[in-house]
C-alpha cells in the first residue's frame, strides 16, 4: 500500500498542476503547527520566484482547485503563502480498512529482498554474560525480528566467543585440581567420556578462579597461554575439555537467551574459522595486501580522505598468533562462501568502532566481499546504574543476566501483586511477561548508541514511556473486546468507520502511520522508532479510550465500527512488540 503521506501529496501535486503549476511543489508533510492543521504544504512558496508571483495567490489558486477533494476537508491558504490542510475522516477510514485486510498492514515488501547476516549476542563462553552482551542480544533480537517483518531473509549469529585465552584458563585450573583426569593423560588414545568433569556452576567457579590467579602469577599465566596455544593447535585431551566447556556453556546459553525471547539460528563461533584461517593469510599474502611489519603481518588500511589516523589492521602477531581481527575477517569470508549474503550488520559495544572500520576496510580491500556487499556496524552505549558507572550488582560483581530478569520480576511481581487479585500461579507468569517488556522496552526505546541508565523503578512504571504502560493499553483493548463478546457482541463482523470525533480521528492518523514508522525503523537499523512509535500510538489510543462511549454507546452499528477500531489498534501494538522482542499477557 502506498503511504498515507504518498497519497496526500499525490492529491496535492495534481492540483498544482490543475492549477497551473509544476506538481513537484504540491509535496505535503506532516504538521509542525498540530494546533493548525494535520498535515501542510509549503510548494506556493518554493514557486513564487519560478512564477514570479506572491505565494499567497498560488495557493489560493490550488485552494480553488480542490473544493471538491476527496482526500481534503479544509485546505487553507495563509499568508504568506502556507497551505494547511485537513484530511477527511472518509478518506482516513478508507485507508485503515486496507490496512486492516492486509496482511502486514499496508507495509509494502521489498522487490528485491536482501538476504542478511546479523551478528549480535557474541557471548565468551565460560565468562558469565555482562551488561554489554545482554544489549548485544536485545537489540540485535530486535533487528531481525524487524528486518523479517520487512520482508527480508535474516540469519541470526551468536558468534561465540568460544577460542581464546578463557579457554585455556580454565583447562589450567582444572589440571592444577585434578592433574590425574583422562584428558591431561598424554599417552592415553581411546575416546573421551561424553559427560563433562564439570557442573555449569563449576565451571562458572573455575574461570574468575583462573583469571584472578593469571593476573597475580605470570607463570601461572604464561601456562595458561602455552595451554591455549595447544589446545588451538589441537592437543587432543585440550580439545576434548575445550567440547565440554563449549557443550556446558552454550546449553545454559540458550536457557538464558530463552528467558530473553531471543534466539539465534546459527551457533557458530570464533574456533569455527580456525582452519581457515592459514588459506586467508596466504590468499592476503598472495594478492599483495599483506606485508610483514616489525615481524607482525598487516594490511594497510588508510585512506586519503581520513581526517583521523587509521592503523593498519594486523592478521598475524609476530609470533604468527592470529588476532579477534583474523578471525572475525576469516568469519566473513567463510559467511560470504557459505550463504553469499547481500549484507552483514554487527552489533557491539559502541567501543569497537575502529576496530570494525579496520576490518570492514580489510574485507572490502582484500575482496573477501563483493563491491556491493554491505558491512554495517551498529554501537551500542552502556547500560548504566544510577551511579552513571556500568550496572553492577550491589555487590559490585558482573550483572548476570539472570539475577537482572529476577529482580526485574521480583519487582514487577510486587507491583501487580499489590492492587489486583490474581492467583500467585498467574501472577508469576505474567510478572514474568511484563518484566521482560519493561527490560527490553527500557533497553529500546533509547538510540542504541546512547548509554542509558538502567531504573528499574521507572522501567516497571505502568505510565510514561514504558514497556509496561503499552502492554497495559494492550490488556486494556483486550478486556474491553472481551466485554463486548460476553455482551453477545460478534468480532468477525464488524467494520471500521469514518471517525467522529477529534481524538478518534487523532487515534486513526496514528495508526495509518504504521508502514512509516516500520520502514523506517528497518531502513536505519533503528528499534527506538518502533518504540516512538507506538508510545504515541498508546497514547492516542488512551485519549481517545477516555474521550469516548465505547461499551456504552447506544448505536449498535457506532459501537461495531468502535470495536474494529480497537481490533486494529491491539493487531498494529501486538506487531510491534514482537518485533521488539516482546509479547503481552491476557490480562495484568
Ligand atoms: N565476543 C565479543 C566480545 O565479547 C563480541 C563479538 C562481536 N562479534 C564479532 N564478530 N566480533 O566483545
Amino acid at each position: 500500500m502506498k503511504k498515507i503521506l504518498d497519497l496526500i501529496s499525490e492529491e496535492m501535486q495534481q492540483a498544482f498542476e490543475k492549477a497551473g503549476y509544476a506538481p513537484e511543489l504540491g509535496r505535503v508533510t506532516l504538521s509542525n503547527r498540530p494546533d493548525l492543521c494535520e498535515y501542510q504544504c509549503n510548494g506556493a512558496m518554493a514557486g513564487a520566484k519560478q512564477y514570479k508571483k506572491a505565494p499567497i495567490m498560488i495557493a489560493n489558486d490550488v485552494v480553488a482547485v480542490l473544493q471538491d477533494s476527496p482526500v481534503f476537508s479544509e485546505v487553507s491558504a495563509v499568508a504568506p503563502g502556507f497551505l494547511n490542510l485537513k484530511v477527511k475522516e472518509s478518506f482516513l477510514a478508507d485507508y485503515i480498512k486496507q490496512m486492516a485486510d492486509d496482511e502486514k498492514f499496508g507495509l509494502e515488501m521489498p522487490a528485491t529482498p536482501k538476504k542478511v547476516i546479523i551478528d549480535y549476542g557474541g557471548p565468551n563462553i565460560a565468562k558469565p554474560l555482562h551488561v554489554g552482551h545482554i544489549r548485544s542480544a536485545v537489540i540485535g533480537e530486535s533487528v531481525k525480528r524487524i528486518m523479517r517483518y520487512c520482508g527480508h531473509e535474516v540469519i541470526g549469529d551468536v558468534h561465540l566467543g568460544d577460542w581464546g585465552l578463557q579457554m585455556g584458563l580454565v583447562i589450567t585450573e582444572l589440571k592444577e585440581r585434578q592433574p590425574d583426569l583422562i584428558y591431561f593423560d598424554d599417552s592415553y588414545t581411546g575416546e573421551y567420556p561424553t559427560e563433562a568433569p564439570f557442573t555449569v556452576s563449576e565451571l562458572e567457579e573455575l574461570y574468575p578462579t583462573a583469571s584472578k590467579k593469571s593476573k597475580e602469577d605470570p607463570a601461572y599465566k604464561a601456562k595458561a597461554m602455552e595451554v591455549t596455544q595447544q589446545m588451538q593447535s589441537g592437543v587432543r585431551g585440550y580439545r576434548a575439555i575445550w567440547q565440554h566447556i563449549l557443550n556446558v556453556s552454550v546449553a545454559d546459553l540458550k536457557k538464558n537467551y530463552a528467558r530473553l525471547n531471543v534466539d539465534f539460528d546459527l551457533w557458530k563461533g570464533e574456533s569455527d574459522v580456525h582452519d581457515i584461517i592459514p588459506g586467508m593469510v596466504e590468499y592476503m599474502k598472495e594478492g599483495g595486501y599483506a606485508y610483514e611489519s616489525e615481524g607482525a603481518l598487516v594490511v594497510d588500511v588508510k585512506e586519503e580522505t581520513d581526517t583521523k589516523e587509521i592503523p593498519p589492521c594486523m592478521i598475524l602477531k609476530s609470533d604468527g598468533a592470529s588476532l579477534y581481527n583474523t578471525t572475525d575477517l576469516a568469519t566473513i569470508q567463510d559467511r560470504m562462501d557459505t550463504y553469499a549474503p547481500d549484507e552483514l550488520i554487527y552489533l557491539t559495544d559502541k567501543r569497537q568502532e575502529l576496530y570494525f572500520e579496520q576490518v570492514f576496510r580489510c574485507a572490502r580491500k582484500t575482496k573477501l566481499v563483493k563491491p556491493e556487499t554491505g558491512l554495517k556496524w551498529l554501537g551500542f552505549g552502556t547500560m548504566n546504574g544510577k551511579d552513571g558507572k556500568p550496572f553492577k550488582t550491589r555487590d559490585g560483581g558482573v550483572m548476570r543476566l539472570e539475577v537482572l530478569i529476577k529482580e526485574t520480576t521480583d519487582e514487577m511481581f510486587r507491583k501487580i501483586t499489590e492492587n489486583r487479585e490474581m492467583s500467585e500461579e498467574e501472577a508469576k507468569e505474567t510478572a514474568q511477561i511484563i518484566a521482560l517488556s519493561a527490560l527490553k522496552y527500557g533497553d529500546l526505546s533509547n538510540q542504541a548508541s546512547k548509554d542509558y541508565v538502567f531504573d528499574i523503578d521507572r522501567f516497571t512504571s505502568f505510565e510514561g514511556d514504558t514497556g509496561p504502560y503499552i502492554l497495559y493499553t494492550i490488556v486494556r483493548i483486550k478486556s474491553i473486546l472481551a466485554k463486548y463478546k460476553d455482551q453477545g457482541g460478534s468480532l468477525e463482523t464488524v467494520t471500521l468507520q469514518a471517525a467522529q470525533n477529534e481524538s478518534e480521528k487523532a487515534l486513526v492518523m496514528q495508526l495509518t502511520a504504521f508502514n512509516t514508522a516500520v520502514e523506517g525503523a528497518c531502513a536505519e537499523i533503528a528499534p527506538h522508532k518502533i518504540c516512538a512509535y507506538i508510545y504515541d500510538l498508546a497514547n492516542a489510543f488512551n485519549r481517545f479510550y477516555h474521550e469516548t462511549k465505547i461499551l456504552a454507546e447506544e448505536n449498535a452499528e457506532r459501537k461495531a465500527g468502535l470495536i474494529a477500531l480497537l481490533m486494529l489498534t491491539r493487531d498494529v501494538l501486538e506487531t510491534c512488540i514482537d518485533m521488539l522482542g516482546f509479547s503481552a499477557p491476557e490480562r495484568m
